[in-house]
């Protein structure tokens, strides 16, 4: 912000101030009829984009440059003295864009929001932690991701936020890079419907709205001076596909690109994926945001389609403002980024109704934390039935590890939601456990059984105790961060270690796994039972032990294979940048020669064995499929799904597809599920309609999706796996 601009400022809002109005500055500024006839830009029945238009056909050139860029990390002591001054404190988020709040346009306040808000310990807040979003995105429904965006988008407003930084959605190419737990997993179909679903629910609750990192942020090490290289037919089916998806479905108001490059230009500046792919084809439209730090330069930048910079204003400053005058940057171009700012505050209702602060209720996040959980947790092997535990019949249980009496870990970097106890909150790079504990869940289950715990630090004492008892528990984690990636699968802190010899010394042992990615399992063959259960949020402890004791019965499916070992991975080590070389240019380059083979497709064209599917998972019921009927034209797929068990259950029912030989393609691509449930011995007839452009494959010379003539087969079943129906149809 110049200081030209803000004696004007602060008159206005010290027009509000002392006119007593209250509930911020826009809404004192915001509608009225006699406001609506001054400005007609708050005349609500105009289109977003009309609205725009007005409010630009007011602004200076200072406004519009100020518009364009952050104030720093908008941290109270970070802003500008005149923005302190003019009371545009910003809430704690880490970025801040200042309309023309004279015009009566809100600033956009932004915090990082993955699962759950960013630094509210900072802040004297409080936040929901949800379950990581890779363990949401093992429920595989499109309600629960509903609700996860709701309850954030909520808990935003309340805290005074107008833009949410989150609706990761890059693909799992990488199981190893350290914000897997923050993306959905390694199908586009998957991550790109329930990321879209998500955006879609946050953004109704009148904020701006986010899907990131646009595009290939597959790894975190040298994240911004990696130069990911593909194709474009492989890159159009796998990582631009799920993010295509997910606009389609939640209408994101704004689009973070990201740090790395693709193809020889950084994310932020590259025209094909920002203005040909995202705005033209995709018809975007909103606002391309930087990652912080992530724009490289004004006129290339400004050019490809980057509407604004964040946190600082390195590039679209002064810098911009002198290629304007310059005549270097047209003002149409400069007036295009600010147009789709304004039409996204119009579009998302940050104008008519911005945000007021207020104490959110910890209890309703509390259950729709444990709701989404519940869902989530995947169930990978019961051997025996050891699981569900029979409360009324248990007479002693082992518990071990993972602190396990005290709660569930938390995925760390900028998506760190603070917990409640923790001593340093907010501290970059410290683990995180949400204390709600899995052991004192388990207990209040089943009062009259003894339980012990040890910490599994002493692996001889946790044997001892593991024999001892009927039933061992033993609960492991895998910590993961932005900025770092795993070195490998395996568990860390010699856990594979104590569970080995716990697993021998007892085999009705359960492992309960909190990780936010693949991890492999050298004691697998041993172990009796196994349980997924993620990053699993503020409620984690009493959803584990709710599927635990069959309260509840799991339906969570992979998001992601489960390898064998790092070496059936596409590259068996994640490349590194070169040492000694600055940050700020792209200094290695990354081939993923995969293509568009992701995760399963990847291990089904190689011929790899794995230890779990994607999309698998068990029930404490069984499910049959029959009665295929695929439509003439492939649109949709029926069939009889019947609960044959004791027990009611919700079936995730998947729909893959082979494409005809002309794709060229030896894997199947999933094209669509439903997740249904059925009362024991129930029925139902299913219908799944497919995905037409899961069903397609890009046409570099014609620059379009297009469906192959052939035969093209379907496959019905519980995982990637299993297809106990099979069925075809031509094109
Ligand atoms: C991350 C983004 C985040 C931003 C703001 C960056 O380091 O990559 O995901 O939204 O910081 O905190």
């Amino acid at each position: 912000m110049k200081l030209s601009n803000v004696s004007g400022l602060l008159m206005v809002v010290l027009s509000i101030v002392t006119g007593g109005v209250t509930g911020g500055v826009a809404g004192g500024v915001a509608g009225g009829v006699a406001g609506a006839q001054q400005k007609p830009w708050q005349n609500k029945s105009l289109t977003a984009e009309k609205r725009a238009e007005l409010v630009l056909g007011q602004m200076t050139l200072d406004e519009k440059i100020t518009f364009v860029h952050g104030e720093g990390m908008a941290h109270r002591g970070n802003l500008p003295p005149e923005m302190q001054a003019a009371q545009l404190l910003g809430n704690g988020g880490v970025g801040l864009a200042v309309g023309p709040v004279r015009l009566g346009i809100p600033v956009i306040d932004m915090s990082d929001a993955a699962y759950g808000i960013r630094s509210s310990a900072e802040n004297g807040r409080y936040s929901t932690a949800l379950p990581s979003n890779v363990g949401s995105a093992a429920s595989w429904d499109p309600a629960a991701a509903c609700a996860y965006g709701a309850l954030i988008g909520k808990e935003l407003r309340a805290q005074g936020f107008g833009m949410t930084l989150a609706g990761g959605t890059n693909l799992t190419r990488e199981p190893r890079n350290g914000r897997t737990f923050e993306y959905m997993g390694e199908d586009p179909l998957l991550a790109g419907t329930l990321v879209g679903n998500r955006i879609k629910c946050e953004g109704e609750q009148h904020l701006i709205s986010d899907i990131k990192h646009y595009a290939m942020n597959d790894q975190e090490s040298g994240r911004t001076s990696v130069d990911a290289h593909i194709g474009e037919r492989a890159l159009r089916e796998s990582d631009l596909l799920a993010f295509q998806i997910g606009v389609k479905v939640g209408d994101p108001k704004a689009v973070m690109c990201s740090y790395n490059g693709l193809n020889g230009d950084y994310a932020c500046e590259n025209k094909y994926l920002l203005t040909d792919v995202l705005e033209k084809e995709w018809g975007f439209k909103g606002f391309v945001v930087s990652d912080w730090g992530g724009t490289h330069s004004t006129e290339k930048a400004s050019a490809a389609g980057l509407d604004m910079e964040q946190p600082g204003d390195g590039f679209y400053g002064k810098k911009l403002k002198d290629a304007v005058q310059a005549g270097r940057v047209p003002m149409a171009e400069l007036d295009e980024h600010v147009r789709r700012i304004l039409r996204s505050e119009f579009a998302s209702g940050l104008v008519d109704d911005p945000p007021h602060k207020s104490l959110v209720d910890p209890q309703t996040g509390f259950d729709v934390a444990r709701r989404i959980e519940e869902q989530s947790i995947v169930l990978l092997k019961n051997r025996k039935e050891l699981l569900p535990l029979e409360a009324a019949k248990l007479k002693s249980v082992a518990v071990i590890g993972g602190r396990a009496d005290y709660g569930t870990i938390s995925g760390g970097g900028s998506a760190q939601v603070d917990a409640p106890g923790d001593p340093s909150p907010g501290k970059w790079g410290h683990k995180v456990w949400f204390p709600n504990s899995p052991l004192e869940a388990m207990k209040a289950k089943a009062p009259e059984a003894t339980f012990t715990f040890s910490a599994g630090d002493d692996i001889a004492a946790a044997v001892a105790a593991a024999k001892s008892a009927e039933v061992a528990v033993v609960f492991a984690w895998q910590w993961e961060s932005e900025g770092m990636d795993l070195p490998n699968l395996s568990l860390p802190e010699g856990q594979d270690k104590l569970i080995a010899a716990v697993v021998a010394a007892n085999p009705r042992t359960v492992v309960v796994l909190e990780t936010g990615t693949a991890v492999t399992m050298p004691w697998l063959e041993q172990t009796g039972a196994l349980v997924e259960a993620w990053y699993a949020g503020s409620k984690g402890g009493d959803a584990i032990a709710n599927v635990l004791f069959g309260d509840v019965n799991p339906s969570g499916k992979l998001p992601m294979t489960f390898p064998r070992s790092e070496t059936d991975l596409p590259r068996t080590t994640v490349a590194q940048p070169p040492k000694g070389v600055p940050p700020g240019k792209l200094s290695f380059v990354v081939d993923y020669t995969e293509g568009a083979k992701v995760g399963y497709k990847w291990y089904e064209a190689e011929k790899k064995a794995v230890l779990f599917p994607f999309g698998y998972g068990l029930s404490y019921t069984q499910f049959q499929y029959s009665g295929l009927k695929v439509s003439a034209d492939g649109t949709e797929v029926r069939f009889t799904l019947t609960n044959s068990g004791q027990r009611k259950g919700a079936e995730v029912a998947e729909v893959y597809a082979m494409l005809p030989d002309a794709a060229g393609e030896p894997w199947k691509r999933l094209v669509g599920w439903q997740k249904v449930s059925l009362a024991a011995g129930e029925s139902r007839e299913v219908r799944v309609a497919t995905e037409g452009l899961a069903m397609s494959v890009w046409d570099e010379a014609a620059k379009k999706f297009v469906k192959p003539a052939g035969v093209y087969k379907v496959m019905v079943g519980g995982s990637s796996a299993e297809s106990p129906l099979e069925g075809t149809f031509q094109r």
